[in-house]
């Protein structure tokens, strides 16, 4: 019996190198392996603003992404959240075992609503304006980790793989199992997160103390899979670069650490080759040949996203949620049925 994986991508702003080498590369080398089930999750693509035909347009391109980066959908499925409605039904039974403390401490939760509890009282922050932004914090927003931790309990997962990011969300998801099992006996398996060495944490290209995100404010923050060849020479000519010259990969030059990680991880070159191949060359040199790399990369699979129709790519999907669906049924009622629901 092959072990199951679960994972997801919301279907809201640009994807970028990081989402694909944090999350899809690992995918793709997981998928023989493991029973794999991967889902672009629309329901919490709403947790914030959104237009109604971006999220429809973004759903199928997160799908033609998967597909396009090499998950077989006759060996994963791959469907959309929201054609799965257990999902939601599961956020609301969690949503009753779960605590304010386990969502407030959620960093993601902080940085997209701006928002810190931890910080009431503190000088910098007045009573006036904490009970202000409290106020205008969207409850989908605070509530989104409880239906991630709904989505993977759903399946029986056992490993999750994700970019760092996402380990509290997933501890989160441990959390709640254990808890439902202690108080209505034995129903959801524990899962184990995943992450790949190099590719956990991609750093945007504007400030290597952060991590390349969908939502940051500068261009120059990330590489989206969809930008040309002209944008990807310009993002890594202007990304910054630590003090010396060297190409030499060591934590206190975290810019280039995560060039270099985005070199080895795009071209398959070890580290240790790249040092060796730029010895006595300065970063212009290291840049320009990385910006190819990134674009040599791009090109095909942009191609490869462009010749897939949307019918195709739904049709893949409504297969892949027809597939999961009986699972996720046979989970919600067991768990229904241990709280004591008629079923
Ligand atoms: P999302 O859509 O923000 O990101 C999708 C995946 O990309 C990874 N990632 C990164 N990896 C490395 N470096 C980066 N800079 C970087 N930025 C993003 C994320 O870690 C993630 O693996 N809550 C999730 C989606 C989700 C999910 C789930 C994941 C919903 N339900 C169930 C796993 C299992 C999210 O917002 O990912």
């Amino acid at each position: 019996m092959k072990q199951r994986i679960f994972s997801g991508i919301q279907p809201s702003g640009d994807l970028h190198l990081g989402n694909y080498l944090g999350a899809i590369k690992q995918w793709v080398g997981l998928q023989d392996e493991y029973e794999s089930i991967f889902c672009v999750v629309d329901l919490h693509a709403i947790t914030v603003s959104q237009d109604p035909a971006v999220l429809r347009r973004k759903t199928l391109e997160i799908a033609k992404t998967y597909i396009a980066s090499g998950i077989d959908p006759a060996k994963a499925s791959l469907f959309v959240q929201s054609h799965v409605p257990e999902h939601a039904e599961l956020c609301w039974l969690l949503n009753t075992i779960a605590r304010n403390g386990d969502l407030t401490k959620m960093t993601q939760f902080k940085d997209k609503s701006g928002f810190d509890i931890e910080a009431e009282g503190s000088e910098s922050v007045s009573a006036q304006s904490f009970k202000e932004r409290f106020n205008s914090v969207g409850v989908g927003l605070f509530d989104y980790p409880i239906l991630m931790a709904a989505d993977i309990l759903l399946y029986d997962t056992q490993v999750v793989p994700v970019g760092d990011d996402q380990l509290q969300h997933v501890e989160l998801a441990r959390t709640l199992a254990r808890r439902f099992n202690e108080r209505f006996g034995e129903t959801f398996r524990v899962p184990q997160s995943r992450v790949m060495e190099e590719g956990a944490r991609i750093m945007g290209l504007d400030d290597p103390t952060r991590k390349m995100s969908k939502s940051a404010e500068s261009q120059y923050n990330a590489i989206a899979l969809s930008d040309d060849a002209e944008t990807v020479r310009r993002k890594i000519k202007k990304a910054v670069t630590d003090s010396g010259s060297e190409i030499v990969y060591q934590d206190d030059k975290p810019a280039l650490k995560n060039l270099i990680n985005i070199s080895t991880l795009l071209s398959g070159m070890p580290i240790h080759d790249i040092e060796s191949k730029y010895q006595g060359k300065g970063y212009g040199d290291f840049k320009s040949d990385l910006a190819e790399t990134i674009i040599a990369f791009l090109t095909p699979f942009q191609e490869r996203i462009a010749s897939l129709s949307d019918e195709e790519t739904l049709r893949i999907l409504r297969e892949g949620a027809e597939r999961v669906r009986p699972i996720a049924t046979a989970k919600l009622n067991e768990a229904k049925g241990k709280m004591g629901f008629l079923i």
